[in-house]
């Protein structure tokens, strides 16, 4: 089915230009996929248009087109497969003992102390091979995601989108020429009430329709620009001009940097006038390809959007370009539409997870709403009482994925803030037991409220925290204060 809609998109895609009126040179693509030529992407693209049992089962070794690295050699460079049968098991494991350490010292450089929400962790599906280290599976292309999610980390857009998902419930991204769909799949894991939408080369959403359609297979999957909430949309990017909508944030990496001037340049103007909203953010990370008689994308970009902000990463030289996040807003990058480090705003940011049963309780949104009108006040909500609701938490899978979604939330924070509103639901019990539970295994402080309207917490609840405080943010934040200063 997935193969059959990509087909259609191909065959489609001569007569929508010429009916559309679109600019050839922005639909047809470029470089790499230039059509026209018998080249290896054209014949890569018939071969896994074929889903035969070993392009499902070993996709992954034929996205060496997407990140220049052959996975089952563990190096640089071509070719494209037509097969896999010479790399037998032995094969790949003496290439990865020979040559996936460094993948794996970076790998581990750049995930120390990184809460499991951000690690990217890519399924044991479609051949994915690399030393599992600590259950992920590590390589050249881990490695090479991760560093992208660390940008999003530190560069605070993973905070903000947070926030927006609170605020929201939804949040909408975009990403242009996403390859396999390797970042999308870390993205829509790590923030299940997005919705994702990708524009890219139909023969290219092969790959991504098939490694996100089938990695996550509960999800939506939507081909053309109708809405496809909380799930996956492939647009073919000769009818990007249709898609007229916002988005929260817009990711390109690696893709810029492989499209003419014109096609930059379009998309510079669609992000313009549709796709960036106020306050939305572009995410870009893209090589300097002047050398090879590319462009250097930013340079296009820096004339079309007024704000931007370069990205860099503490102690790790970046190896997948430079990045820069783009915004509508002011050209100066201290504006607050441009995230700030999250490293530079944690001395006088307040972390805090307020206990949830996965509803949005009264209490819950008081205990906000209370903080955000504290002028001056800078503080994170990491509690998001939200999962994908296609995970069961009555399997064993689906209670593992729930128990990391609530640790990755509970892990960074200063406290934990004991809503005594949301225990007296009895079905709510387990859930703030187990926040407890993982709380009190990182020593992380928990702060009792009272439910709203009365005055003292219950018995039950104050054998369970470190202190109870009023409804009052002074003395909140008094004892957020005293019980960090008590840790260390
Ligand atoms: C080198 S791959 C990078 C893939 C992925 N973003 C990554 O970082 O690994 C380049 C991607 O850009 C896409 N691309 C190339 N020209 C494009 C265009 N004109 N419009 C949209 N995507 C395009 C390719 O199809 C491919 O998905």
């Amino acid at each position: 089915m997935i193969a059959a809609r990509v087909l259609a998109m191909v065959d489609e895609r001569q007569g929508y230009v010429e009916r559309n009126g679109i600019d050839p040179g922005f639909a047809y693509p470029d470089a790499n996929w230039s059509l026209g030529s018998q080249n290896a992407f054209a014949a890569l693209f018939a071969r896994v248009a074929r889903c035969d049992q070993e392009v499902i089962g070993q996709l992954r070794a034929f996205t060496q087109v997407f990140t220049g690295h052959l996975l089952y050699e563990v190096r640089r460079g071509a070719p494209i497969l037509e097969s896999v049968a010479p790399y037998t098991d032995e094969v790949v494991a003496d290439a990865l003992a020979q040559r996936n350490g460094p993948y794996i010292e970076a790998w581990q450089r750049l995930t120390a102390n990184l809460p499991l929400r951000y690690l990217v962790n890519p399924p044991a599906r479609f051949g994915e091979i690399g030393h599992d280290v600590g259950g992920i599976i590590v390589n050249h292309d881990t490695f090479a995601y991760q560093e992208r999610v660390n940008l999003l980390v530190e560069s605070g857009v993973v905070a903000l989108l947070d926030r927006l998902v609170i605020e929201r419930g939804e949040i909408k991204i975009l990403e242009i020429g996403a390859g396999w769909g390797g970042l999308a799949s870390w993205v829509k894991r790590a923030f299940p009430s997005c919705s994702y939408t990708i524009v890219d080369l139909p023969e290219c959403l092969l790959f991504s329709g098939l490694y996100l359609g089938l990695t996550q297979p509960a999800l939506s999957l939507g081909w053309g620009c109708d809405p496809v909430p909380f799930g996956f949309r492939f647009v073919p990017n000769y009818a990007a001009d249709a898609l007229q909508e916002p988005f929260d944030l817009i990711i390109n990496t690696l893709s810029m940097s492989e499209m003419s001037e014109v096609q930059v340049r379009h998309y510079a103007a669609l992000l313009k006038a549709h796709w960036l909203a106020l306050d939305g953010l572009f995410f870009e990370q893209n090589q300097d390809n002047r050398h090879l008689g590319f462009i250097r994308a930013r340079d296009i970009l820096a004339k079309e959007l007024p704000g931007q902000k370069s990205l860099t990463l503490p102690s790790h030289e970046l190896q997948k370009g430079m990045a820069t996040l783009w915004s509508l807003r002011s050209a100066d990058p201290s504006q607050a539409a441009i995230g700030e480090p999250i490293t530079e705003m944690q001395n006088e940011t307040y972390d805090l997870f307020l206990t949830h049963a996965w509803r949005y309780h009264e209490d819950w949104t008081r205990f906000g709403d209370m903080l955000d009108r504290v002028p001056d006040l800078s503080w994170r909500n990491f509690s998001v009482p939200w999962y994908d609701p296609a995970v069961d938490p009555n399997t064993e899978a689906g209670g593992r994925f729930i128990r990391q979604w609530l640790e990755s939330q509970i892990a960074p924070v200063a406290a934990v803030i004991f809503l005594d509103g949301v225990y007296a639901t009895k079905s709510a019990r387990k859930w703030l037991d187990l926040e407890l539970e993982i709380a009190r295994a990182r020593s992380i402080p928990v702060i009792g409220l009272a439910p709203v309207g009365q005055t003292e917490i219950s018995n039950e609840a104050r054998a369970l925290v470190d202190v109870a405080v009023g409804w009052d943010p002074g003395q909140i934040l008094a004892a957020v204060d005293k019980l960090q200063a008590a840790k260390t």
